[in-house]
């Protein structure tokens, strides 16, 4: 009898859910009539229904006509026709940087993949001064997943300031104090638009602020961009921020992702972008960015990249797609204002609701507490994450009322 050991993994914890998983695994499963899913940003339409947007039908049904198509793979770096539009399409086809060929695009496994390999890529290259913490600043609060995704690469999350519960909105000036008293060189990761989880944008003038403070002390920006076109409707107001903190020299890099903006959402079609002082530069950073790819994925997946391809290179197409955003943000924008107008003006709920409505993009973060959170999700059957996010996108005309009602009895706590 041998007396080797199997391993029975006794030292590993069990893992928590995913909080916003969980709670779409939990609405799938609840029975009530009225549930309504306000968990994950994911899109749907009136009738609670996930939306293909017309113009990705219209491509998918141009790819499958296609004799000419194959399964062979892409290249490590993705398809070149995605990766070109799609760094077209955030820095603007104007774009300084483009022009001059210093930026390095690569397909990635949607904003989380970008933002992994934005994490590795710095993780392994980014040369922290000393006295800089090897530290990720995100914001607080901040997409929950960007924890463990700075904590796996190996570069520790901590928080900047960034809302303010007392306003429901920006906590601008404590942001602003802590971009200018955080170690030179140090490196902030910034929601491009549509913040997720608060809906809370700085104004153009508050970007241009932060961006001289950001330049003064030469942070680094590593921008997360995974709702262009959602927060106004409009893909070149959503990557203002962006194109103009490319045009002052900002060092930085951006995550992008098409799960929003193109309903592309299992397809997992994203970029990283990393722009550079030079092309020389571009060239050996785009080097090593397909040796960390080779190592995880090999080569990126070809459906959703070819999608956005066809859609973002044919002017017909494009233009249908900026329609199709539009009915997206539209929609939502129109729940934001029922939403408030029902607790405002009908329910006379107590509290001031106008950041329903200031707040944009696919989040709205309501201000109620953990326990009222919860208490909605129980006694509700409305499910959404325990910081009182709800995702806009899962409201609709059908269901906004029982919403407003809910909420309204559990700030009078009365559910
Ligand atoms: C969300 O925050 O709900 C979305 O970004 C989906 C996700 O992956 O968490």
């Amino acid at each position: 009898m041998s007396t080797v050991q199997v391993e029975k993994w006794d030292s590993v914890p069990l893992a928590p859910a995913d909080p916003i998983y969980k709670l779409t695994y939990a609405y799938k499963d609840d029975t009530y009539p009225q549930k309504v899913n306000l968990g994950v940003g994911a899109y749907r339409d009136d009738n609670s229904k996930p939306w293909v947007l017309p113009v990705v039908k219209k491509a998918t049904d141009i790819l499958l006509n296609d004799p000419a198509l194959d399964h062979e793979y892409l290249p490590i770096t993705g398809l070149p026709d995605f990766t070109n539009a799609a760094a077209r399409l955030i820095l603007g086809p104007d774009s300084p940087a483009l022009l001059e060929g210093r930026v390095s695009s690569v397909q990635t496994i949607s904003g989380t993949g970008a933002n992994h390999l934005g994490g590795l890529f710095l993780s392994r290259f980014y040369r922290w001064d000393e006295g800089t913490p090897r530290v990720a600043y995100l914001s607080d609060p901040t997409w929950v997943n960007h924890f463990q995704i700075f904590r796996g690469v190996g570069i520790p999350p901590e928080t900047y300031p960034y809302y303010d519960p007392a306003t429901i909105g920006l906590a601008f000036d404590k942001y602003l104090a802590f971009l200018k008293s955080a170690p030179p060189r140090s490196v902030f990761v910034i929601h491009a638009c549509a913040h997720n989880p608060t809906g809370v944008d700085p104004t153009r003038e508050q970007w241009l602020q932060i961006a001289e403070v950001v330049l003064e002390r030469g942070h680094y920006v590593f921008f997360d961009s995974a709702y262009q076109g959602f927060a106004s409707g409009d893909l070149d107001a959503d990557a203002w921020a962006v194109r103009e903190f490319v045009k002052r020299g900002v060092p930085l890099l951006i995550c992008q992702s098409f799960a929003k903006n193109a309903g592309l959402y299992g397809e997992r079609v994203g970029a990283l972008h990393i722009v550079s002082p030079s092309s020389e530069a571009a060239v050996r950073v785009k080097s090593q960015l397909a040796i960390l790819t080779r190592s995880e994925i090999s080569s990126p997946p070809a459906y959703g990249a070819r999608v956005m391809a066809l859609i973002m290179n044919n002017a017909e197409l494009f233009e249908e797609w900026k329609r199709d955003i539009k009915t997206m943000a539209e929609r939502i924008i129109t729940m934001r204002k029922e939403l408030r107008r029902l607790l405002t003006e009908e329910l006379k709920t107590p509290g001031n609701w106008d950041h329903i409505v200031k707040q944009i993009g696919m989040f709205s973060f309501t201000g109620i507490t953990t326990e009222q959170s919860l208490a909605l999700t129980e006694k509700a059957h409305v499910y959404l994450t325990t910081n009182g996010r709800i995702s806009m996108a899962g409201l609709n005309s059908h269901n906004v009322r029982y919403f407003a009602e809910c909420l309204d009895k559990v700030v009078r706590g009365q559910l």
